[in-house]
């Protein structure tokens, strides 16, 4: 994902189009479908933390998997950690899980309201080494307004 000045548009309309007076599900719905319009991508959306799981929410691509655990898989670890994770390769990374075979790599940003988080947003490329620093800045500004 690309420049500055294309994130600063993302920016400036999903900061328009997140409203505080809807459920979160709204918001990530519209924010998935928005981020796609910007950068398209192979798997664009959200997990939220239900109870002990993350369970899939809001996106935009393919099916993909329903239900991922506290610390499997990149999703697993961004809540865990609390740390966007980048992964230039998944096919390397120990506990991966694959929703797509056409996903090479991925970025997950956790989500962190009062402390906690509550979701993660989750994307992939069917290109090796999509995301930078600048797609982690970006996109931890970006889920800060949900
Ligand atoms: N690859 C993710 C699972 C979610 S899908 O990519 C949509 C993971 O390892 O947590």
């Amino acid at each position: 994902m690309k420049n500055e000045s294309q994130y600063k548009d993302l920016l400036k309309q999903a900061k328009a189009l997140v409203i505080q007076d809807v459920d979160d599900v709204a918001n990530m719905a519209n924010i998935s479908r928005l981020i796609m319009e910007h950068f398209p991508n192979h798997w664009i959306g959200f997990y939220r933390v239900v109870g002990q799981d993350l369970l899939l929410g809001p996106f935009n691509g393919p099916i993909a998997c329903t239900r991922i655990g506290f610390g499997k898989g990149v999703c697993g670890k961004a809540w865990e950690t609390r740390q966007t994770q980048i992964v230039d390769d998944v096919h390397q990374f120990p506990g991966h899980i694959a929703c797509s075979a056409l996903s090479n790599s991925e970025i997950v940003v956790p989500c962190i309201r009062e402390g906690e988080v509550f979701a993660v947003l989750d994307i992939d490329s069917t290109e090796y080494a999509a995301f930078t620093a600048l797609d982690k800045k970006h996109l931890e500004e970006l889920v800060s307004y949900l």
